[in-house]
């Protein structure tokens, strides 16, 4: 990203996580992050407050005596039941922080069946083997454990649902659900504190885990932990603790701050477990912006939409804007809201029918133009719940819709310019129709400049929720950008189309516009097109 090298020592990273507080860490070179807070009271004014103390009024509320000394290099940490923490490279990625106590954090386990969907048996951190002995835990169902992630805790109302879809599960498939419930350490805006405590609530889950496995007879075999945002990276410490046996680690958009490009010991890696599936809804935008990690944590790393944010979020033009501009309202609308679909997509995964297909392909612009449009022999996979059992593996691209729910089939569409036309500027849109209903509209020069030239290939990708089998027509409409002083040339007041296309990617449909003949569509008028079941030749 251009941005980046202009801005090679002052990078920003912004943790919006709350309506009324907000924290700007902005890290110069490696260390000590000057933190800014930036509080607001309503909508309209934010007071960005520069504090530096942060940890020590955090170290206050927990000792009762203020401490005017930050973290330092070379500290330890011990504590009974989990040992000892330093905070030594690679562990110095927390802004030297250390683990706070598990007394402190006060981890919670809540355990949720399907004979008890609604109330819990709730274990303590150190709950002792008599209590676990005596649980409902069935070792012949999967146990999924949820972790959430900064600023939450069992309340939020995500966790609600995505245990509501897993004890659904049935067959093969049945579950028993633990909810991990770290929000005494995940507090705003301590988010440096909240990193370190992934470590440490990562070993008790699994210590928690190797007292089930040994007492109850669960095996690590039919063991599943989905962690978002911090949550994804303590589901690697907790498999760490029983040798990345767990059979499988789904990251709903890792968190990225203070993790991104770090070694892999401390952030969540496809070696975690016997299989990890990530995916990526809110990655790094510009300048540091976003609250996910762009690197490849997993066997499989879905990047939907691209990855860095989301249809349906407020745009990334208004976050960039709206940082910059002071205005961290819609900053803080757009992370969160794009960070939270990762588990919107997940939850949607588990009990619909439809496929999530996503590809592989080498970035999101090439997948977006056309590139990657049939599965290779390596294979697709599917987004979410059911991605164990795709056949591929690595970097894979989806769109999808921009309101629940969220999965579509994807469609790709290709227009072809006429060899002889007079250039022009504007934007192209089709619009598809079934039985006189308007299916979708899209913009196939959305992602390019204004230039329209003889000979243009227009090409691009998008969702739609259900099979468009039964299309019968386009309908074509030119947008003519009008510039001042006749900037850039005359621009001809049509467009000569010579080829529409339209082609299914989870289906082996393609439908065409007549091969032989080319349409003209004159500046804002729109010309329909039929489409037949049959592709041209080139
Ligand atoms: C931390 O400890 C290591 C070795 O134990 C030492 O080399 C290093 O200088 C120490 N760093 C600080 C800041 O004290
Ligand atoms: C498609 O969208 C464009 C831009 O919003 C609009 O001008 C055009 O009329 C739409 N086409 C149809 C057929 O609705």
């Amino acid at each position: 990203m251009r941005f980046h090298s202009s801005f090679y020592c002052l990078f920003i990273i912004v943790l919006i996580f709350s309506i009324d507080a907000r924290l700007i860490p902005l890290q110069r070179e490696i260390n000590e992050p000057l933190i800014i807070d930036v509080l607001s009271t309503n909508n309209n004014l934010n007071i960005p407050v520069i504090s530096t103390n942060n940890r020590a009024l955090q170290r206050q509320k927990e000792s009762g005596t203020p401490s005017s000394t930050g973290p330092v290099a070379n500290t330890t940490v011990c504590y009974p039941i989990v040992g000892c923490f330093d905070n030594n490279e690679p562990f110095n990625n927390a802004a030297l922080e250390v683990p706070q106590s598990p007394e402190f954090i006060n981890t919670g386990f809540l355990l949720f069946t399907q004979e008890a969907p609604t109330n819990p048996e709730i274990f303590s951190y150190d709950a002792n083997d008599e209590s676990i002995m005596k649980s409902s835990i069935n070792p012949s169902r999967w146990l999924r454990i949820i972790v959430h992630g900064f600023q939450n805790n069992r309340e939020s109302v995500w966790i609600a649902k995505l245990k509501t879809e897993l004890l659904k599960l049935k067959n093969d498939e049945k579950s028993d659900v633990i909810v991990v419930d770290w929000g005494g350490g995940a507090k705003f805006p301590f988010y440096a504190n909240a990193v370190a405590n992934t470590r440490l609530v990562g070993k008790l889950i699994g210590l928690f885990l190797k007292k089930l496995h040994k007492l109850k007879g669960i095996s690590y075999d039919k063991i599943h932990c989905i962690g978002h945002s911090l949550g994804a990276h303590t589901c690697g410490f907790t498999s760490n603790t029983v040798d990345n046996q767990l059979a499988r680690i789904s990251g709903l958009d890792p968190a990225g701050p203070f993790f991104s490009g770090k070694k892999i010991v401390v952030r969540l890696d496809k070696d975690d477990a016997k299989f990890v599936d990530v995916i990526h809804s809110n990655t790094e935008i510009a300048l540091g912006l976003g609250l996910g990690i762009t690197d490849e944590s997993g066997d499989i790393d879905f990047y939907a939409n691209g990855g860095q944010s989301q249809p349906g979020c407020p745009s990334i033009g208004a976050l960039l804007g709206g940082v910059l501009g002071g205005q961290s309202e819609a900053a803080y609308e757009q992370a969160s809201c794009s960070h939270g679909r990762a588990h919107g997509y997940f939850i949607e995964s588990i009990n619909s029918e439809c496929p999530y297909t996503a590809f592989p392909c080498h970035d999101y612009n090439s997948f977006m133009d056309g590139k990657c449009l049939v599965c290779p022999i390596s294979g697709c996979a599917q987004m979410g719940f059911y991605s164990i059992y795709s056949l591929g593996r690595g970097k894979m691209y989806l769109a999808t819709k921009s309101n629940s729910p969220f999965c579509g089939y994807h469609y790709f569409v290709e227009l072809v310019l006429d060899r002889d036309m007079a250039k022009t500027r504007g934007e192209i849109y089709v619009a598809i129709y079934s039985d006189y209903e308007l299916l979708a509209n899209v913009s196939v020069t959305e992602r390019g400049n204004d230039d329209i030239k003889a000979g243009d290939i227009f090409r691009h990708v998008f969702s739609y929720h259900t099979d468009l089998g039964k299309v019968d027509y386009a309908v074509i409409y030119f947008q003519k950008k009008i510039l001042a002083f006749g900037w850039g040339g005359p621009a001809a007041n049509e467009i000569v189309v010579s080829r529409l296309r339209l082609k299914s990617l989870e289906d082996t449909v393609v439908l065409s516009g007549r091969c032989d003949a080319s349409t003209k569509v004159a500046a804002y008028t729109s010309e329909p097109l039929l489409l037949n079941r049959f592709d041209c030749q080139d």
